[in-house]
């Protein structure tokens, strides 16, 4: 059975798409495409078909990370399609709890910040959109640490 893993922020264009594209890298590297379906989505739908913010493609690219989402608005049937729903954030976390159909979805949705293991000061992914090139080189950093972290555990409980 495959892990199904979606990554989940508001606009779906800088933090969860950038998530997306880091586990999907990391995924890849250990041969392991064919066990995993991964996807990204926002809570707010106003970005839909947009391709990632530029500023987020740019800096992900340094880091040798290829972006080809295109940002669309999470939906009630992604709590049967995914087995990990992935909140950056708790105002994220919050409406997917209100989005679930029922205790069992509810019960599918974590918050990201339960796998950062070098950054103890960040309890959330910070929103990038209104920051400088620092606040996107931040959320990247914490997503690497992030989705290293994820996989392992999800390699483990295979
Ligand atoms: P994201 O960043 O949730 O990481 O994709 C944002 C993108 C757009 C907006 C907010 C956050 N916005 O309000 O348009």
């Amino acid at each position: 059975m495959k892990q199904r893993v979606l990554f989940v922020c508001l606009g779906n264009i800088c933090r969860s798409p950038a998530a997306e594209a880091i586990f999907r890298m990391y995924v890849e590297r250990e041969g392991l495409g064919e066990a995993f379906v991964i996807d990204s989505a926002g809570t707010y739908g106003g970005h839909s078909g947009e391709r990632s913010d530029a500023r987020m493609r740019s800096a992900a690219a340094n880091r040798g990370i290829p972006m080809t989402h295109r940002a669309r608005q999470v939906r009630e049937e992604d709590f049967e399609a995914f087995d990990y729903i992935l909140a950056m954030d708790d105002n994220n976390y919050e409406a997917l709890f209100r989005l679930a159909p029922s205790r069992a979805a509810q019960q599918k949705i974590y918050r990201f910040r339960e796998f950062l293991v070098n950054h103890p000061d960040w309890s959330y992914i910070p929103d990038p959109y209104y920051e400088g090139r620092e606040g996107f080189e931040l959320v990247l950093d914490l997503l690497e640490d992030g989705c290293r972290v994820l996989l392992d555990r999800l390699r483990s409980e295979k």
